[in-house]
C-alpha cells in the first residue's frame, strides 16, 4: 500500500519512518526545497533518537518529493503540516491548502489530518472538498517520538467513514484504538495537551509554596502525589515551565477557540498566564543569588526539553534573553545538540564551559548533566530542573527547595 505524508517535520518524518518499517511504501512531500534535497541526499534534518537509523534502514520504501503530484495512487494522504497560533488563534490554512491540493491531485486518496487542529477543522475541509476526512491526532513526545509512534498509549481516529479500514494500518502497534467522530478526535488532542500543561503549572505553583516552607521539597511532594494512581507521577517535575512547539500554542488556541463559542476555560487560562510569567519570576530569584551582573554564567541546555534539538518556545532561550535584558553580560550556554544560535554564545565542550563559569544554571534535563555536575565542586549551581540528587553538591538555588533545607 502506498501512503503519502505531507509536511516532514517531527510528526511527518517519524510517521513515515515507522510506517515504512512496517511494510508500507511511503512518499513524503514538503514545500521546503532545501529540506527535501537534504533528505534525498540521505541527511535527516532533525535530531530525534532512532529516526536516522529507521529512515536509512527503509530507504527503498521511502521517496521524498517537493511535488504534490507524487501523491497520485496513495491510499491515504496524511497531513502533518504546521498549525501555528497567531495572535492567540489557530491558523489552519496550511492544513486546508494542503488538503485541497492533495485532493486535486488524487481525489481517491483518503485525507487524514494528523496536525493538531481545533474541533470543526476536518468538517471545514470536508465541506470544501466534498468528501469525508479522517482525523488522527498525534500524541508523540519529541525526544521519544519513534518509540511513542511504535508503541503509543492509544490511537485516536475520528471520521464518518473509513475509520476501521484506516485503523488497520496501525495494527502493528497493539495499542488501544479509539474510533469516534472527527470532533471528539480533535478535542481529545487539545484536552490532553491542556491537561498536561496544567499539571506542569500546578506543580510549579506547589514548588513556589515549598520554597517558603523550611523542610519542604517539591521532589518528595511530587513523588508522594504521583504514587496515587489517580494522579500519576508524569508531568509533575517542577522547573522553568513548559515550552516547545505544542503546549504553548495549543493551550492558547483552545482558550480562544472556547471563547469564540462562549465558554471560558479559566483553568487553562491560569495555566497559560502562570507559565508565561514563570521565567520572569525565576529570574527575580536568580537576581538575588547572582548579585554581580558581570559574573560568568553558563546555562546548561538550550532546547525546550532533553533529547531534542527543538528550540521552539524554549524556556532556556527565554531565560538567557531575560537575564541579558536585566544586564547580565557574561552569559553563555552549552547544549549537547545545538552549537549555534543567533544572539547566544555557545560552548561546544561541556568541560570547557564549566571550567569558564562561576555560576551554572541547569535549564534542561539532559541525562548527562547530572554526571558532569557531580565532578564540579567549586561552582555555584542553580538547578531549575532538580536533576542533582547528590547531597554533597551544594545548590545555591533548587526549584521547589527551601533554602534552609
Ligand atoms: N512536534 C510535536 O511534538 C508534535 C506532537 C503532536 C502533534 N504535533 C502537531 O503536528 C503538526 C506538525 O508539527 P511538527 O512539529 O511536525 O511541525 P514542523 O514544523 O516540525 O514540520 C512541519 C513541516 O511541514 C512543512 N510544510 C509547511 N507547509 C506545507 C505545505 N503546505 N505542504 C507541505 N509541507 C508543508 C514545513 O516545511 C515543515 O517541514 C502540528 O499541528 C503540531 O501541532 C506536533
Amino acid at each position: 500500500m502506498k501512503i503519502s505524508v505531507v509536511g516532514l517535520g517531527y510528526v511527518g518524518l517519524v510517521t513515515m519512518a515507522v510506517l515504512s518499517d512496517n511494510g508500507y511504501n511511503l512518499v513524503g512531500i514538503d514545500t521546503d526545497r532545501e529540506k527535501i534535497q537534504r533528505l534525498q541526499e540521505g541527511e535527516v534534518p532533525i535530531y530525534e533518537p532512532g529516526l536516522s537509523v529507521l529512515i536509512e534502514k527503509n530507504r527503498k520504501m521511502i521517496e521524498f518529493s517537493n511535488s504534490y503530484d507524487s501523491i497520485k495512487g496513495s491510499e491515504y494522504t496524511i497531513i502533518c503540516v504546521p498549525t501555528p497560533t497567531v495572535n492567540d488563534r489557530i491558523d489552519v490554512h496550511y492544513v486546508i491548502e494542503s488538503g485541497k491540493k492533495a485532493n486535486e491531485i488524487d481525489p481517491n486518496s483518503m485525507i487524514v489530518i494528523k496536525s493538531t487542529v481545533t474541533p470543526g477543522t476536518a468538517k471545514m475541509l470536508s465541506e470544501i472538498i466534498n468528501k469525508d476526512i479522517l482525523s488522527n491526532p498525534e500524541f508523540l513526545r519529541e525526544g521519544n517520538a519513534v518509540k511513542d509512534t511504535i508503541n503509543p498509549d492509544r490511537i485516536v481516529i475520528g471520521g464518518r467513514a473509513g475509520v476501521e479500514n484506516f485503523s488497520r494500518i496501525w495494527s502493528f502497534t497493539n495499542s488501544k484504538i479509539i474510533m469516534t467522530t472527527n470532533e471528539n478526535a480533535e478535542l481529545i488532542k487539545y484536552a490532553s495537551n491542556a491537561f498536561l500543561a496544567t499539571k506542569i503549572s500546578f506543580i510549579n505553583q506547589m514548588a513556589d509554596l515549598c520554597e517558603k516552607i523550611p523542610g519542604a521539597d517539591i521532589k518528595v511532594v511530587a513523588d508522594g502525589m504521583g504514587m496515587d494512581k489517580r494522579i500519576g507521577r508524569a508531568f509533575l517535575n517542577a522547573g522553568p515551565g513548559y515550552g516547545g512547539s505544542c503546549f504553548p500554542k495549543d493551550t492558547r488556541a483552545i482558550v480562544s477557540f472556547a471563547e469564540d463559542v462562549g465558554v471560558e476555560l479559566s483553568i487553562i487560562k491560569c495555566t497559560v498566564n502562570y507559565n508565561e510569567d514563570r521565567i520572569r519570576s525565576l529570574v527575580n530569584r536568580i537576581e538575588k543569588i547572582i548579585t554581580d551582573k558581570s559574573s560568568r554564567i553558563i546555562v546548561l541546555g538550550l532546547s525546550f526539553k532533553e533529547n531534542t534539538g527543538d528550540l521552539r518556545e524554549s524556556k532556556s532561550v527565554e531565560l538567557i534573553m531575560e537575564l541579558k535584558r536585566r544586564g547580565y553580560d557574561s552569559i553563555k550556554a552549552f547544549d549537547p545538540v545545538t552549537s549555534q544560535f543567533n544572539g547566544i554564545d555557545l560552548f561546544t565542550e561541556v568541560e570547557t564551559a564549566l571550567e569558564w563559569s562561576e555560576f551554572v544554571i541547569v535549564a534542561t534535563e539532559w541525562p548527562s548533566f547530572s554526571d558532569f555536575l557531580k565532578r564540579v565542586k567549586d561552582k555555584h549551581i542553580i538547578d531549575l530542573r532538580r536533576i542533582i540528587d547528590d547531597k554533597t553538591v551544594k545548590l545555591d538555588y533548587g526549584v521547589g527547595l527551601n533554602a534552609t533545607n
